[in-house]
């Protein structure tokens, strides 16, 4: 079967017993994508499928066949530049022990791409689905907060 992985295609097979969780991380070697609870409680483990936020834990590799995933890797456009939303989260200096950063920043990405200027009721809403054993929640809230303004043109990334 085949899926297209951070822009590039990738084959696997078909009729594996494991998640796209394992796929992701054991095939690929895409272990940006963290590995937690393995049953859709901590969503250290969330990608995107298409532009939605995704548990990989709780995917069949079978249900992304033909279509787009995206992990922390493959968010940037290049080595060179970070994504904003990832730029946001280290001016923010959110990452602690950054097991749940990458979920937290696709997370973010997600919303941002639904909402442009989501608030920080919603921002708090989808964020607390990534349990955050290091309690960064405030700082990761203004990071989203910083990376909408940025998006929009209204503020500049100090
Ligand atoms: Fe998927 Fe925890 S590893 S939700």
């Amino acid at each position: 079967m085949d899926v297209v992985v951070n822009g590039e295609p990738r084959r696997f097979e078909a009729g594996g017993s494991g998640r796209l969780l394992e796929l992701l991380r054991e095939e690929f070697g895409l272990t940006g994508t963290k590995f937690g609870c393995e049953s859709r409680s901590c969503g250290a483990c969330t990608v995107l499928i298409g532009d939605r936020a995704t548990l990989a834990c709780a995917v069949e590799p079978a249900s992304v066949a033909g279509g787009r995933v995206t992990t922390i890797e493959g968010l940037a456009d290049g080595p060179a530049a970070l994504h904003v939303v990832q730029q946001a989260f280290l001016d923010e200096q959110v990452g602690q022990c950054g097991w749940c950063t990458p979920a937290q920043v696709l997370t973010a990405v997600a919303l941002l791409r639904e909402v442009a200027d989501p608030g920080v009721d919603l921002i708090r809403e989808r964020l607390s689905a990534v349990l955050c054993r290091c309690g960064t929640y405030q700082r990761a809230f203004a990071a989203v907060t910083r990376a909408a303004a940025v998006l929009a043109g209204q503020g500049e990334a100090e």
